[in-house]
């Protein structure tokens, strides 16, 4: 059973290793994308993981600050086969608490258009329709107020 303090920054090279591939794996390969796994932004960014009792990446994801008082919510992504078992929601849950501690109030995010109502069973609501990735996924600026 994986708890909400499971979800945990990702600890020495393998699980690096394993953060970066599941990202890729999820949001890029199906699409063929070339390019490095990695974003110039990813050092300067708090990240989190939710690992399988065998080392298995689950679930990962990211936050970096915008501005003195928004953060941006990325690469959120689960693994095939374990999605809608709660785990987006433990990761999603502690990246937001991260971001009260780093003293953020508003969280941003740039959700696919599958992805909408998971964000929105969270409180965060649709602000517009933005960019077309990869010339078919729709996305959609979300945001939501921290509460303390
Ligand atoms: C979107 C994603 C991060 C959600 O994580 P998850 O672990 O699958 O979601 P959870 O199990 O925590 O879902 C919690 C609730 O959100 C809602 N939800 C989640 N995915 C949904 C979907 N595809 N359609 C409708 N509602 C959804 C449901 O209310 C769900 O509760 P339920 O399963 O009891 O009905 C994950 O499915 C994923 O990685 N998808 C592929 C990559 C992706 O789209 N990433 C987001 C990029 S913006």
């Amino acid at each position: 059973m994986i708890t909400p303090g499971e979800a945990h920054e990702p600890r020495g090279a393998q699980e690096w290793q394993r953060y970066y591939a599941l990202r890729w794996q999820i949001l890029r390969a199906p699409w063929q994308i070339a390019g490095p796994q990695r974003e110039s932004d990813d050092d300067s960014s708090t990240h989190r993981m939710l690992s399988a009792p065998g080392g298995a990446a689950l679930a990962v994801g990211r936050l970096h600050r915008v501005n003195e008082d928004t953060g941006q919510i990325r690469f959120m992504a689960v693994a095939a086969g374990e999605q809608r078992k709660g785990y987006g929601t433990l990761l999603l849950h502690s990246l937001e608490t991260a971001a009260r501690e780093l003293g953020l109030h508003w969280l941003m995010l740039q959700a696919r258009e599958q992805a909408v109502p998971f964000y929105q069973r969270h409180g965060y609501e649709v602000r517009e329709k933005t960019f077309l990735l990869f010339d078919e996924i729709q996305h959609y600026l979300m945001r939501k107020q921290l509460r303390r």
